[in-house]
């Protein structure tokens, strides 16, 4: 076997002293981790370690070091075995958790399902939902202090209820809404049992953990229905064995096969497409409107575009999205700024040496993803929003946010070959949405911008977005501006 070659052992490694015997673990306030590790990054290095009751965690914020963790998986890193029981433990035992064989098999339908010609079939669907958006909103027009955040959670429900399980759920019209309700409670959860070195929850449950529970169980019992209605449809049709129309059912047709899904995968892909479908599409479609409201010149942009494009119609037609560039690079610095999953947890399956450093089997890496796309290391005045920095130079004399641009230092949708399958479905939503919303709206901050706070839970939200929607009024001639500024 190849010796390994290092400097130093993970035992080396600098980080935050904590207290003797509990380490750090004080000091981690879940809703804001990961701002505390990127603030322990400027102190100690891209790579240090955090102490738990004597057990070393180690921190990696380094762009390429965390590019080969990521790339090593399924080999030599899986994700953080806590959290995959974590997860695993309340039923959803999907794609996300699962690791070697198991991952294989169900990362294969999962793609599948998620790829760019099911997600362009499924086009019409996505504006069927920015439909229902609009009318939603022409209802709050006007309405200050708006929380816009629900509605783009609802919104991506119903694109993921409709494109896995092929079932309209219209979250988005329905005025009581227990589903989103019952959703909105597992990844804050989650997080804090991820965060918490005791599993305290299993020997005592308190109100929080039994409403978690009860919220499981309710997806629980509408997932259940789902499956039992995909079935039913099957056993009539057997033809759907040979085409299925949505994930749900290709799942159910590899029954054929020699390695069926188990009705547990079943439903814990399920439940998987569901959360990891939801909250990082929402939050990022409520972090870009959250940059258009508190940079009015950048919204007038976005609107000249979709009018030089639109023209006044609806979007409709699912080659007309190249065309919006200027969109596109609001939504991708949006991304850079405020990245949704601003970190993966692993953990080595072998021996492994990142950089120069020797990590025994089992160690902890947190791939710290959201220091480096904000750091001006990587990206010229990181913590300036310049939808400019993704759009080709033509300016004479140069552009100077392109002076350092690091593209390998983004990794909003993860790295390797459990990149996030949802990528091309989230982009695609993103469009539609942001392009519905600002066409027929002007939308305006309630709150100083330095009052919408990053909230951690699993993923990263704006919290304390408050807005207000004004109808736009589209007249022929600010058409033709725009159409003059778009040559
Ligand atoms: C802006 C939206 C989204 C962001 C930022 C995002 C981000 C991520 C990230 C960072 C990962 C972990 C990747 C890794 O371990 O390297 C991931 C995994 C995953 N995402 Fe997404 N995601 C988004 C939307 C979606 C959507 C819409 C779906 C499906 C409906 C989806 C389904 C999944 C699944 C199934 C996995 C697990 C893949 C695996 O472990 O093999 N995601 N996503």
């Amino acid at each position: 076997m190849k010796q390994l070659q290092y400097s130093k052992t993970v035992k080396d490694l600098n980080g935050p002293k904590g207290l003797p015997v509990f380490g750090n673990i004080f000091e981690l306030d879940k809703s804001k981790i990961h701002l505390l590790y990127e603030k322990w990054a400027d102190e100690f290095g891209s790579l240090y370690n955090l102490n738990f009751f004597g057990r070393k965690l180690t921190v990696c914020t380094d762009t390429e070091l965390n590019a080969y963790i990521l790339k090593h998986r399924p080999t030599k890193f899986r994700r953080f075995k806590k959290m995959a029981e974590v997860i695993e433990e309340v039923g959803v035992n999907g794609v996300f958790a699962a690791e070697g064989e198991s991952w294989k098999k169900q990362r294969k339908v999962t793609q599948k399902a998620l790829d760019n010609k099911n997600v362009r079939s499924f086009f019409p669907g996505i504006v069927r939902v920015a439909d229902r958006l609009s009318n939603h909103w022409s209802k709050v027009e006007g309405v200050g202090n708006y929380e816009i955040d629900k509605d783009f959670q609802k919104a991506t429900v119903d694109v993921t209820t409709n494109l896995a399980f092929g079932y309209d759920m219209n979250t988005v019209e329905n005025d009581v809404d227990k589903t989103q309700e019952h959703i909105q409670k597992i990844f804050p959860k989650m997080n804090s049992r991820i965060n918490n070195p005791i599993p305290v929850w299993r020997y005592i449950k308190t109100a929080s953990d039994k409403e978690f529970e009860e919220s499981m169980e309710y997806i629980r019992k509408v997932l259940g229905e789902f499956i039992t209605n995909a079935q039913r449809k099957i056993s009539e049709d057997i033809d759907i064995l040979e085409h299925p129309t949505n994930f749900l059912e290709a799942m159910i047709a590899s029954q054929d096969n020699d390695n069926p899904f188990t009705w547990d995968e079943i439903f814990g892909n399920l439940y998987t497409m569901l959360l990891a479908g939801e909250d990082t599409t929402s939050n990022s479609l409520s972090w870009i409107t959250y940059f258009l409201a508190a940079n009015q010149d950048q919204q007038q942009k976005v609107q000249a575009e979709i009018d030089a494009i639109l023209k006044g119609q609806k979007l409709d037609n699912f080659d007309q999205l190249e065309a919006f560039t200027y969109t596109a690079s609001v939504i991708k610095e949006s991304m850079r700024i405020k990245p949704v999953t601003p970190q993966l947890y692993m953990q080595a399956l072998e021996d492994v040496v990142i950089g120069d450093v020797f990590f025994p089997k089992g160690s902890f890496v947190i791939t710290q993803l959201s220091h480096a796309p904000r750091s001006d290391k990587y990206f010229a005045d990181a913590s300036t929003f310049a939808p400019e920095r993704w759009l080709e130079n033509k300016e004479e004399g140069g552009c100077p946010y392109h002076k350092t641009h690091n593209e390998d230092a983004m990794k909003t949708f993860g790295g390797g070959a459990r990149t996030c399958p949802g990528k091309f479905l989230s982009e695609v939503e993103l469009k539609v949405f942001i392009i519905r919303l600002f066409q027929e709206f002007d939308v305006e901050l309630n709150v100083a911008p330095e009052e919408v706070k990053e909230v951690f839970a699993f993923t990263m939200s704006p919290g304390n977005l408050k807005v207000k929607l004004k109808h736009r009024s589209i007249d022929k001639e600010k058409m033709m501006q725009s159409e003059s500024i778009e040559q």
